[in-house]
C-alpha cells in the first residue's frame, strides 16, 4: 500500500475526516444518529461552516530567529499574557493574587494556576462563540521558583504546594471588546492537582498491581501531576496525559539496588526521584508502596463542563510516559485514540473502542473509554500496521506475564516490545487533519540512536544521533481510523539546513528551519502549527545554534510551506496551543520562561523585565481582527 492510494476515494472517508468534531459545547451535544447522520450530527450547523473554510494561506511574514527575552509575532499581530503561573483561576471566594516573592501557600497554589502550562483546549460555552472554557496543563514544578527559600529544606508544606502546582486548570473565557479575558469569579473555575480525588477504571481497575495500603480496592488515586500534551473526545471532555509521573516517585538511594526491571523501564526507582516528595509524604517512598507508581501513566479524563466530577484513569489506553491523546472518529463511529510515550527508543500507540460514540455527552459515553482494542505501530519502508496488544495475540500470554488485559495494559511498554513494535525517536504530539484524515506525529529527537548498543537507525527514525527530531504522517488504510494498516511518509526532517550533513528535508522550498518538533495543532481550517522544544542540552548549540529560542510556526500540509509565527523568550519551551472555532483567536502556551540551561544560559525574567519568570497562557490575534494564519 503506498502512502497516496491508501486512502479511499474522498467521499467515502467521510467520518474520518472530521478529528474534533466540537461537541464541547453544551449547545452541540446533538443527539447523534448512526451513519451519515451520525456525521451531519458531530459537524452541527457551526461546525460544518467551519470546516468548510476558504484555502488556508500564510499571508504573514515570518519572524526571523531569536535570542531575545521576548517573546515575538507577525507584524499585524498582537499578543498578550493572560493566564499566567499564580494567577487565580476564579473560584468565588478563593481568588488569592499570586505574590511575587513565591510566599503563597500551599493552599493558595491549590486555587490558582499551576506551574509550566502545556496542553490546552478551548471548548466552546455558546454566546454566540463569545465565552468558553480554558483547560489546560500544568506539568512540571520549578522548586526553586516555587517556594521563596528553594528547595534546599524538603518540608510538609513544600510538598503539598509542588503537588498544587501540576494538573489541569479550567478557566473561563470571555470575549470583549479588548479581546478575550479571563472570567472570575465562574461556576466552572477549577483546579485538578496531584492530591485530587479521582477514580481508576478499566481493565487495570482492582488489578492486583494497582492496590495499595491507601486504596485496598486499586480503583481510586489521589491525584495527577506531570500533566503533558491532551485530547478532547467526541463527547467534549478533556483527556490529560501522565508524562514523567516517575519523577516525583524515589526512596532512599540506598534501595536502587532493588528495584525490578519494570520499575527500571519507567523510571520509578529508589534514590532516583527529581522531586523528593518521599521524604514527607510516604505513598511516593517505593520502598514503601512500589505499587504506587502503577496508578500514574495514565490518560486522565475530566469533564469541564461539571466542576464537581470526578477525573477518571483510563487504563485501557495503556501505561507510559503519556504524551498525546488524539481522538477521532472510526468509519463507523468509534473512538480511536492516538499515544505517543516520549522516552526514546519507546513507541506510538492507537486505542479503538469496542462501542460507538453515542448521543448525550458525556454522560452517554462513560465507559467508552474502558473497553476496546489497544495497538502499537510497527514502522516498515513506507508502510505500517497495527500490532494488537490483547492477551493471546503477537506473544502476549500468561507465560509471558500478560494473562489479561490489565497486565497489558500496566505494562504496555513490555508487552509492545514482545509484539515487535518499532521503537521511535521520543514521540511526542499527534494531529489529525480536519478534512484528510491524515495523521502527524512529532519524533523530536533522539541523541541516542545509532550510539554503541542502543538501537540502529530504520525507515522510519532514519538519522543516527537525531538532535533536530523530525515529523511522520500517515493514512490509515481505506480512511479508517480503525484500519489496522496504514502507509506513510516524512512530512519533515528538521533542523537547520545551512548545517552541512544535518540531513534536513521539509517540505518545501519555502519552509523556515525548526529544530525538535513537539506541540502539533490541528486548526479547523487545515493550518498545522508546530511548536518546538530544543531542550536545555540542544538549545543554541551545534547544529541547532542558528535556530534560536523555541518556537512555533504554521504549515499548510497542501503545499507544505511552513512558515516561523512566533519566537518565544530566553529559556521558554512553547508547548500547547488551541485556535478558537471562529479562528479569529490562537491560545498559546509558553512554558519555563527564563529556565537556565545546562550550560548555564538563557536566564530571564518573562514576561517581566525582572523578577521571577512566569509560564503563562498568551492571547495571539490579528489586529484587524481577522483569522490567525491567513
Ligand atoms: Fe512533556 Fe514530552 O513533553
Ligand atoms: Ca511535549
Ligand atoms: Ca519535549
Amino acid at each position: 500500500m503506498r502512502y497516496q492510494t491508501a486512502l479511499r476515494s474522498e467521499a467515502a472517508i467521510l467520518p474520518a475526516r472530521h478529528t474534533m468534531p466540537d461537541l464541547s459545547s453544551p449547545d452541540r451535544r446533538l443527539v447523534l444518529q448512526s451513519g451519515a447522520a451520525f456525521v451531519v450530527a458531530l459537524l452541527g450547523p457551526g461546525c460544518a461552516t467551519s470546516l468548510i473554510p476558504s484555502p488556508p494561506v500564510l499571508g504573514f511574514t515570518s519572524v526571523p530567529p531569536s535570542a531575545a527575552d521576548a517573546l515575538a509575532v507577525p507584524a499585524g499581530y498582537q499578543a498578550t499574557p493572560l493566564f499566567l503561573w499564580g494567577d487565580p483561576v476564579g473560584i468565588a471566594g478563593q481568588m488569592p493574587a499570586w505574590r511575587p516573592d513565591a510566599s503563597n501557600s500551599a493552599s493558595e497554589q491549590a486555587v490558582q494556576a499551576g506551574m509550566h502550562h502545556d496542553g490546552m483546549h478551548f471548548f466552546p460555552l455558546g454566546h454566540g462563540g463569545s465565552r468558553g472554557l480554558l483547560v489546560l496543563n500544568h506539568e512540571y514544578t520549578d522548586e526553586t521558583l516555587l517556594h521563596s527559600d528553594g528547595i534546599a529544606s524538603v518540608t510538609a508544606e513544600k510538598v503539598r504546594k509542588s503537588q498544587h502546582a501540576m494538573g489541569v486548570s479550567v478557566i473561563e473565557v470571555a470575549r470583549g471588546a479588548a479581546g478575550w479575558s479571563v472570567v472570575r469569579p465562574s461556576p466552572y473555575a477549577r483546579r485538578i492537582h496531584g492530591a485530587t480525588p479521582m477514580r481508576i477504571a478499566g481493565p487495570a481497575a482492582g488489578h492486583a498491581s494497582m492496590r495499595t495500603a491507601f486504596d485496598p480496592t486499586g480503583t481510586q488515586v489521589l491525584g495527577t501531576f506531570q500533566n503533558c500534551a491532551m485530547g478532547v473526545t467526541p463527547w467534549g471532555t478533556y483527556l490529560t496525559c501522565e508524562e514523567n509521573f516517575h519523577g516525583h516517585f524515589g526512596g532512599p538511594k540506598e534501595a536502587a539496588g532493588s528495584a525490578t526491571e519494570d520499575q527500571k523501564r519507567y523510571g520509578t526507582v529508589p534514590g532516583g526521584s527529581w522531586v523528593p516528595w518521599w521524604q514527607t509524604d510516604e505513598r511516593f517512598d517505593l520502598t514503601r508502596h512500589p505499587n504506587e507508581a502503577n496508578r500514574f501513566g495514565w490518560v486522565v479524563e475530566i469533564d469541564p463542563m461539571d466542576p464537581t466530577s470526578t477525573p477518571i484513569k483510563r487504563t485501557a489506553l495503556g501505561r507510559k510516559r503519556q504524551e498525546s491523546a488524539t481522538c477521532t472518529l472510526t468509519t463507523d463511529g468509534r473512538v480511536a485514540v492516538y499515544m505517543g510515550d516520549d522516552t526514546r527508543f519507546e513507541y506510538i500507540y492507537k486505542f479503538v473502542s469496542r462501542d460507538r460514540v453515542r448521543p448525550g455527552g458525556g454522560a452517554a459515553n462513560h465507559e467508552v473509554l474502558d473497553h476496546g482494542t489497544l495497538y502499537v505501530a510497527r514502522f516498515g519502508e513506507g508502510q505500517g500496521e497495527w500490532l494488537e496488544l490483547s492477551p493471546g495475540k503477537n506473544g502476549l500470554d500468561a507465560a509471558a506475564g500478560f494473562a489479561t488485559h490489565g497486565d497489558i495494559s500496566i505494562r504496555a511498554r513490555q508487552a509492545a516490545d514482545r509484539a515487535g513494535a518499532t521503537k521511535m525517536d521520543r514521540p511526542e504530539w499527534i494531529a489529525v487533519h480536519p478534512r484528510t484524515g491524515e495523521v502527524y506525529v512529532t519524533l523530536t529527537n533522539n541523541s541516542q540512536r545509532g550510539e554503541p548498543g542502543r538501537p540502529a537507525t530504520d525507515a522510519a527514525n532514519p538519522r543516527a544521533r537525531n538532535l533536530a527530531g523530525h515529523i511522520i504522517r500517515w493514512r490509515e488504510a481505506g480512511g479508517d481510523a480503525g484500519a489496522t494498516q496504514f502507509a506513510w511518509e516524512f512530512f519533515a526532517l528538521a533542523g537547520d539546513p545551512s548545517v552541512p550533513g544535518a540531513g534536513t528535508r521539509y517540505p518545501s522550498p519555502d519552509a523556515d528551519a525548526f529544530g525538535s518538533p513537539d506541540g502539533l495543532h490541528f486548526d479547523s481550517g487545515g493550518l498545522l502549527w508546530i511548536q518546538t522544544d530544543m531542550s536545555g542540552q540542544l538549545m543554541h548549540k551545534g547544529e541547532l545554534a542558528g535556530l534560536g529560542n523555541n518556537q512555533m510556526l504554521c504549515a499548510d500540509p497542501a503545499t507544505g510551506r511552513i512558515k516561523r509565527f512566533m519566537t518565544g523568550p530566553r529559556g521558554c519551551e512553547i508547548t500547547g496551543c488551541v485556535v478558537t472555532p471562529d479562528r479569529r483567536a490562537l491560545f498559546v502556551n509558553i512554558q519555563h520562561p527564563g529556565e537556565t540551561s545546562d550550560d548555564g544560559g538563557s536566564a530571564g525574567s518573562w514576561p517581566a523585565a525582572s523578577g521571577r519568570p512566569r509560564s503563562a497562557t498568551v492571547l495571539v490575534r490579528r489586529s484587524d481582527g481577522g483569522i490567525v494564519g491567513t
